[in-house]
């Protein structure tokens, strides 16, 4: 069946940016939260985003013809007509097991569901609904709208013809889609979270500043963020809730997370979007 509506679960930054490049590429998208003020902040960040492509001629139609295809909601109920799925609300097993029953009932049986999960099990996560063999792991990267990497991630009962329709869709997105197995943190944040991780520890134990960490992993390594920069933008308390799950899933101390990174999470210092991180944002 060819997608035409897209449901987008969850209206934070990851949430935002798949309405987003779903939007651009032509599908309609209904993007559904539980916060109606969290909704109005997600269009205005896709207008923001939309004006900058706009501007340097990066978008082919009018940025408000993109927008118009977006219809906000903060009842799973509107999500009935969607005919492809992407949950991304906040990543903690619980909330998602919530939000994952109660629109596995809504959806129609033919609908693919797939979780924009960072870490948790496909496998466990599809578990919880009527359809494995049409439930997926489908990871866009921060921010959306830039990255070009999908990962996807088939859970033990995925189908391949599940596989295929979302890699045909991701493409349409005009994204590069990358298969990973089921394994905690996936490709990405297996090797990711522990070089962020591993960045704090030096922190931590005064092997360098934040300033002289990230210019050698800028300068020294040609990443285009600092691994304390990247942290404040995943947010550190997504960060750690990734190395839990590494250090949960594998049992190995090599992925025990840094306690200067708790003791920040623990002190509300999730990084930009609170304003300070390992870095001050509060202008
Ligand atoms: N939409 C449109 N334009 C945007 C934008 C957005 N959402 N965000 C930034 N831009 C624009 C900026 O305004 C800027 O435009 P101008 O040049 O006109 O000012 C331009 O993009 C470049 O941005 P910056 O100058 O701020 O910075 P940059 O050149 O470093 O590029 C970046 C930004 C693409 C984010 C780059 O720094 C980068 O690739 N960083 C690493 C990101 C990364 O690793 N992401 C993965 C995170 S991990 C993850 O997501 C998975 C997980 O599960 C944790």
């Amino acid at each position: 069946m060819a997608v035409k509506k897209i449901g987008v679960i969850g209206a934070g930054t990851m949430g935002t940016g798949i309405a987003q490049v779903a939007a651009t590429a032509g599908f309609e998208v209904v993007l559904n939260d539980v916060a109606g003020d969290l909704l109005q902040k997600s269009m205005k960040a896709v207008d923001k985003s939309l004006t900058k492509f706009q501007e340097k001629g990066k978008i082919e139609e009018d940025k408000e013809k993109i927008i118009s295809r977006i219809k906000t909601s903060n009842m799973l109920s509107d999500l009935k007509q969607a005919d492809f799925v992407v949950e991304a609300v906040f990543e903690d097993f619980e909330v998602k097991k919530q939000v994952l029953t109660e629109l596995d009932k809504i959806l129609d049986p033919s609908v693919i569901l797939t979780s924009n999960t960072s870490s948790i099990s496909i496998t466990r996560l599809a578990a919880l609904t009527s359809r494995p063999e049409r439930f997926m792991g489908m990871h866009f990267m921060n921010p959306v709208p830039l990255m070009a990497l999908v990962e996807l991630i088939k859970g033990i009962a995925t189908s391949q013809e599940t596989f295929d329709e979302a890699k045909a869709l991701a493409e349409k997105m005009g994204k590069v889609p990358v298969e990973a197995n089921d394994f905690p943190g996936f490709i990405s944040n297996r090797i990711l979270l522990p070089m962020i991780n591993e960045a704090v520890y030096a922190l931590m134990e005064g092997v360098g500043t934040v300033e002289a960490i990230d210019t050698v992993m800028k300068l020294g390594m040609n990443h285009p963020m600092g691994p304390l920069t990247l942290a404040d933008l995943i947010g550190l308390d997504v960060c750690l809730n990734i190395m839990e799950v590494l250090y949960e899933g594998f049992r190995d101390p090599k992925y025990r997370p840094c306690p200067l990174l708790r003791k920040m999470v623990d002190a509300g210092y999730l990084g930009r979007k609170t304003g300070k991180g390992f870095y001050d944002y509060s202008e």
